[in-house]
This record gives structure tokens, C-alpha cells and sequence, in this order.
């Protein structure tokens, strides 16, 4: 098994790039199908969501789609800061649009439920959520529960496939759980 050390801290792998494949596959296929006849539009969360999004995309079954980004920002380090912060604000027109939200992971909730509140506050016909990892028993937040899940994760820090632990380790082709 791989592993990592960052910092003082130790991380091993948990998902292969075969199971995240597997994973983003099925999502694709789920959207797709829900979907069909629709044009939604994306909006990717930066700077966690653009690995995961990348391979979503080329896994849609043929669907008509639009994509936009937009960048936010709540944690620092191993911890959140419980606010969120629009760093990059949205630059496209969401009004009248089916959304769909691209999120690295999905743990408190805060982030995915002030951006649900944003996008619907600006016209959105619907917003749903699209998550490569979910933190189920770490959610504050109802609303903030993914539609589309790649997969479950529990309540360690996680590192990899876009996921950082202070701005570094993205770029990791698989996603690696931190041990103690
Ligand atoms: P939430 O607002 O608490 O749901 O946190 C969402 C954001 O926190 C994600 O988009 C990630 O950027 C970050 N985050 C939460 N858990 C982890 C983790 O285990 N590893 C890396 N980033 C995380």
C-alpha cells in the first residue's frame, strides 16, 4: 500500500485510482440519466473540485452541458473557519438554469449550504450537488447532503485527487487517509 508523509503526518492510501474511476463513472451515468433532455450547468468549486470534475465531464453519456467555476474558501489547515469566503464570485448567468454544484467533499455541509442559498437566491430553476467523497456523520447541514456521491468517507482527514492539506498533495492520483 502507498502512503504519504506531509508535515508530521502520516497518510495512506484508501481509494485506488481504479475505485475513484469506478466511482466518478457511475456518478456520470446517474447524472446522465437524470438529466436527459436538460441543459445544466456546472459550477465547479474551486480550487478542491477540479480534478474530480475533469473526470466527471468526459463520463457524461453524451449529455448537453455548460461549465463555470467559481472559488471559495472556509478551511485552514485540518480545521474550518466556519465562514465562507467568494474569492472567485460566479460569472455566469444561473437564472432559469438547472445547477449542478461539483464539490471535492462534502463535511460540515457549510460550504454547500450557503452556495445552495446563493445560487437559488440568484434565480437557479434547481440546484442539486455532485460530491467525489461525503462526510455523513460529519453533516450539520440537511440540505447540504450530496444527490450524487462517489463515495462515503469517514471522519478522517483526507488528502489526494484534488484534496489538499495546505494547498499541497492535489495532485495525488489517489485518495489518501491521514493515520495517527
Ligand atoms: P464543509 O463546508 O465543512 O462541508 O467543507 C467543505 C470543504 O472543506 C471542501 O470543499 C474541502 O475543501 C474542505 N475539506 C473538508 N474535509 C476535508 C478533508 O478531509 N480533506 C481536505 N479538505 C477537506
Amino acid at each position: 500500500m502507498r502512503s504519504i508523509d506531509d508535515q508530521g503526518y502520516h497518510f495512506e492510501e484508501w481509494l485506488t485510482p481504479e475505485q475513484i474511476a469506478a466511482d466518478v463513472k457511475q456518478v456520470g451515468k446517474q447524472i446522465s440519466r437524470d438529466y436527459e433532455g436538460k441543459e445544466p450547468l456546472f459550477v465547479i468549486v474551486l480550487n478542491g473540485a477540479f480534478v474530480f470534475a475533469a473526470d466527471l465531464m468526459r463520463a457524461l453519456d453524451g449529455l448537453r452541458c455548460e461549465q463555470t467555476f467559481i472559488r471559495v474558501s472556509s478551511y485552514y489547515g485540518m480545521a474550518t473557519t466556519g465562514t465562507l469566503e467568494f474569492i472567485v464570485p460566479l460569472q455566469q448567468v444561473v437564472e432559469n438554469r438547472d445547477v449542478i454544484i461539483v464539490e471535492d467533499i462534502v463535511d460540515t455541509g457549510l460550504t454547500i449550504h450557503q452556495l445552495k442559498a446563493h445560487l437559488r437566491g440568484l434565480g437557479a430553476t434547481s440546484v442539486r450537488v455532485a460530491s467525489m467523497l461525503f462526510k455523513p456523520n460529519k453533516l450539520e447541514y440537511d440540505d447540504a447532503k450530496p444527490d450524487y456521491i462517489g463515495h462515503e468517507v469517514s471522519d478522517e482527514f483526507v488528502i489526494g485527487y484534488g484534496l489538499d492539506f495546505d494547498g499541497f498533495n492535489r495532485n495525488l492520483d489517489a485518495i489518501y487517509k491521514v493515520k495517527k
